[in-house]
């Protein structure tokens, strides 16, 4: 460990919080002498802190890329009036969110993690003395995240969701809104959600359905030509991110959850067109 003197204060920041460890081999990541960056102390590997962003991947595969492009590129933007369309017909967006978000403990000083937190829209309405994590691929909506961040007890971190920095059994509460169909491994990612929670700490994730395409009048009249246009054109799904969902509009979110969490519960929300898994991290 480097003198103290010496030490970037981006990287005192993330080192202050002391639960980052190497993705590759879980070694201790510790202040990098100088720069802004953490090292691990193992394999020596250093990871980068980009204003007030700890980068540990950048480059990412599969869906994970699909995902990613799209939430760098314009289409994201466009796409949103959809979701906001989604928080209207469910009474606003806090209201709406809140349907997931009650199931989070409400005790003071809590550690909570959020996986894929996007540009964490409701940070402002969860307490200020709760300490975050949030990871998330895209830098886009990382950097859009950042002032929600500024100021308070939340630390940003470039990777996925299917390995996570952190060591065993570290936070409270873990939640995941909005990510969870297309991840490359969702039934992993879980797995990784319930490593680092607490032994009996909620595991929340939400996602819309993966069929919801079924509601589209389109689907119904048999049209999957104009069913395409409309999810990549008239929503801004774009192409590659409207194949993913139509590959995996039949992914059984319940009987993968319940491999990692067995007695985990599937409530629907949004007037069906959502769900949100409620589980719990077992007793090691
Ligand atoms: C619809 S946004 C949701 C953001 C936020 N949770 C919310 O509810 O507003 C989905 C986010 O998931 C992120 N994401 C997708 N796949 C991911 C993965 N494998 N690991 C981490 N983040 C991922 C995207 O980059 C994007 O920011
Ligand atoms: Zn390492």
């Amino acid at each position: 460990m480097p003198a103290a003197s010496t030490i970037h204060p981006q990287a005192r920041r993330f080192a202050d919080w002391n639960i980052w460890r190497c993705p590759h081999c879980k070694g201790m990541l510790e202040p990098a002498a100088t720069e802004p960056a953490l090292a691990c102390a193992a394999c020596g590997l250093s990871m980068p802190i980009e204003d007030d962003v700890l980068v540990l991947k950048r480059d990412v595969e599969a869906n994970n890329h699909v995902a990613q492009s799209f939430y760098d590129s314009p289409l994201w933007p466009r796409f949103r009036f959809w979701e906001r369309f989604n928080w209207i017909c469910n009474g606003g967006e806090r209201r709406a969110r809140n349907k997931v978000l009650r199931y989070l403990p409400q005790s003071p000083r809590l550690d909570l993690l959020d996986v894929a937190i996007g540009d964490g829209v409701y940070l402002d309405w969860l307490p200020r003395d709760w300490r975050i994590a949030g990871v998330d691929i895209s830098r886009t909506q990382l950097d859009a995240c950042r002032p929600r961040a500024s100021n308070r007890s939340v630390w940003l971190s470039q990777c996925e969701a299917e390995r996570l920095p952190f060591e065993d059994a570290q936070f409270d509460a873990v939640l995941s809104i909005g990510a969870f169909n297309y991840f490359n491994d969702p039934e992993g990612s879980l797995r990784e959600m319930v490593r680092v929670a607490r032994p009996g700490a909620p595991v929340i994730v939400s996602d819309e359905i993966p069929n919801l395409t079924d509601r589209l009048f389109a689907r119904k009249l048999g049209r999957p030509d104009l069913e395409r246009y409309i999810v990549s054109r008239i929503m801004n799904l774009g192409d590659e991110f409207t194949d993913m969902v139509e590959r995996y509009r039949d992914l059984d979110v319940l009987a993968l959850a319940r491999r990692v969490m067995p007695d985990c519960e599937m409530k629907s929300i949004w007037m069906g067109v959502g769900y949100v898994l409620v589980g719990q991290a077992p007793a090691r």
